[in-house]
């Protein structure tokens, strides 16, 4: 029988450093047939465990889409054991990586409506991938707005491609970094991600609301986004519970009889609602 810990091994194709101590990899599929059983399965939304070989695992989501099947991107911050190791691998070196795991976004039902998508520090990472999963199917979708910020400009993550989605005229981009945390060529705004949200005052109107960053900025928007008028079933979010296995085998992740890794990390309001306090 098949390893179920048995890692798919990738190639570091490139690094990209996106804010201090913060890093984007692109990952290469060192065999065909694991990327074609990878896509297969893959949804937006979804995570994996990834390895440094000697030092251990960590999950991360999967920050670039199902539509590019060509390769994985992961973006992490280094804040323990694991990371500190990814953080000192170069292109060219071998991770292991094994997934998808978890529940995804339901995107096909979101079909003809409106999205916006709320994103605070590097919380950004799963929105990437549903942003561009979104904007790859761009006419199945209503109006797409991104509302992001970040403690300092330093620390907004995908610069570039926050550059590029401004330039569209298919969607619209509202930037904040905190008082305080602005250069003096910062040309966004200027304030916190739940008060920025309550100014641009998306419309709830056949539209879901996607929420991801630290617990505090969930916790401060959501009363922003019920007060505009979205329902509890609309608006989504990711949780990052502590996890271990990410197959629902070892009993890290549970909230009550919920398996984060199994029946999340996505969930909307309304469920997280039904739930124990303990997320
Ligand atoms: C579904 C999911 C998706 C995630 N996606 C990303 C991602 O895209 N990018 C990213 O950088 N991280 C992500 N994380 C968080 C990441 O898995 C942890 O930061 C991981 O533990 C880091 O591994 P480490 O060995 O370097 O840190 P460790 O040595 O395990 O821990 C370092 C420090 O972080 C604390 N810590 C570890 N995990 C958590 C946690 N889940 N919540 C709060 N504190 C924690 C520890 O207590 C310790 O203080 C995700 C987690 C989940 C569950
Ligand atoms: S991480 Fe092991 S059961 Fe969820």
């Amino acid at each position: 029988m098949d390893n179920i810990y048995r890692p798919m091994l990738m190639t570091i194709e490139n690094a990209i450093e996106e804010a201090p101590l913060t890093r984007t990899f692109k990952l290469r599929f060192q065999k065909d047939e694991e990327r074609e059983a990878f896509f297969a399965k893959y949804r937006a939304g979804q995570f994996a465990e990834y390895s440094a070989f000697g030092t251990g695992e960590s999950v991360f989501c999967v920050a670039s889409p199902p539509t590019r099947r060509e390769y994985v991107e992961c973006t992490f911050r280094k804040v323990g054991r694991v990371t500190s190791a990814f953080y000192e691998m170069e292109p060219g070196q071998t991770m292991g990586f094994r997934g998808p795991y978890g529940n995804s976004f339901p995107i096909e039902s979101w079909k003809g409506k409106s999205v916006v998508i709320v994103a605070g520090g590097i919380g950004l990472a799963p929105m990437r991938c549903l942003l561009w999963n979104v904007l790859d199917l761009r006419k199945d979708f209503a109006d797409v707005t991104l509302i992001y910020g970040a403690r300092t400009v330093a620390d907004l993550v995908y610069k570039r491609e926050l550059e590029e989605w401004r330039g569209r005229n298919d969607m619209n981009v509202v930037l904040t970094v905190d008082p305080g945390g602005e250069t003096p060529d910062w040309t966004g705004r200027s304030g916190f991600v739940p008060t920025v949200v309550g100014e641009a005052k998306p419309s709830a109107e056949n539209c879901v609301a996607i929420v991801c960053g630290p617990p505090i900025m969930i916790k401060f928007t959501l009363p922003v986004l019920e007060k505009i008028g979205f329902q509890k079933d609309n608006i989504f979010t990711t949780l990052e519970n502590r996890m271990k296995c990410g197959l629902g085998k070892c009993g890290r992740c549970n909230v009550g009889k919920h398996y984060v890794c199994k029946d999340g990390p996505v969930f909307t309001i309304a469920q997280l609602g039904s739930m124990p306090d303990e997320y």
